[in-house]
């Protein structure tokens, strides 16, 4: 299957109240446990992949992987720009073939964000890429940030309707609580802002830093209306955990395949748990 836009995968599952899983690719062995993860939970999914990922790998590299990785997959697959910051690296993905972008204004002044959104719908409308935006700051659980002044970056419910209205985004991922990389206590997500927004701007939204989020938390987020869930530390966690585990079992192992195959596996396995919990498998 060709690589598919990220619009219609969300609008169905906004329809229908379950969440398509963004899984982070950094590599192959990545890329195709989330694509094995997908084929067998008959699952689609968001292959993304952040600017830091582009660096490591290169953008023809990655592009070239996740295309031949859907091309033979019998499920939808999207490849979707993670936190795109900068415009010019969104039109290079878009131009390598990348099927959505996201871009991440949020640490910009309010029009600015607008301004620099609609430059790169101006782009993706008329060749259907899809396009996700951010508002609030989703800051990473290494910023050590007292909970009243991280409650002053989550998104507002107001600024998201004006927003949503002056860009016509096609998906809005907000501040409700998460951050980027492990958690070191349990997080508290602010459910009644989520479902104000939703009330608000109608659109699918998007919920980041969702590892380390309990299951229950993500349903939950998700009968509110969150359409796309990013994972990328739990996938990251679980294939180190497996190439440390086997070193650890011997130390003289020298062949990469034996210490990356089980941890592609690993990877795999807990894939396919967060597609349960968001309930997209089978809909495929
Ligand atoms: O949202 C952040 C993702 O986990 C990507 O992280 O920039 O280290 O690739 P990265
Ligand atoms: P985690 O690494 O916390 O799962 O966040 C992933 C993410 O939001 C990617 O944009
Ligand atoms: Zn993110």
């Amino acid at each position: 299957m060709a690589l598919v836009p990220v619009t219609e995968l969300l609008q169905r599952a906004d329809r229908e109240g379950y969440a398509v899983g963004a899984f982070n690719a950094n590599n192959m062995e990545i890329v195709q446990a989330i694509i094995t993860a997908a084929e067998k939970e008959q699952a689609p999914v968001i292959m993304q992949a952040s600017q830091g990922a582009i660096k490591y790998a290169g953008l023809e590299f990655i592009t070239g992987m996740v295309k031949i990785a859907a091309d033979a997959a019998r499920v939808p697959v999207a490849l979707h720009l993670d936190h795109g910051t900068d415009f010019d690296q969104v039109v290079k993905c878009i131009r390598s073939g990348f099927t959505s972008i996201m871009y991440d204004g949020s640490k910009l002044p309010l029009e600015e964000n607008i301004a620099v959104t609609n430059k790169v719908l101006e782009i993706t409308r008329p060749i259907g890429v899809s396009v996700e935006a951010e508002l609030g700051k989703i800051g990473g659980t290494e910023d050590d940030i007292h909970v009243s002044d991280r409650e002053a970056m989550f998104t507002d419910p107001e600024e998201a309707r004006y927003f949503v209205e002056k860009t016509g985004v096609e998906s809005l991922a907000i501040a409700i609580g998460t951050a980027h990389g492990q958690y070191k206590g349990e997080p508290q997500l602010d459910f009644a802002r989520l479902e104000k927004i939703k009330k608000l701007v109608r659109i699918p939204i998007v919920l980041h830093g969702s590892s380390g989020v309990p299951d229950e938390a993500v349903r939950r987020a998700i009968s509110l209306g969150v359409c796309k869930v990013n994972i990328d530390t739990n996938i990251r966690e679980a294939f180190v955990w497996e190439m440390r585990r086997r070193i650890e079992a011997d130390p003289t192992e020298i062949d990469p395949r034996k210490l990356l195959g089980p941890a592609r596996d690993a990877a795999i396995a807990i894939i396919r748990e967060k597609i349960r919990v968001f309930g997209s498998c089978g809909k495929a």
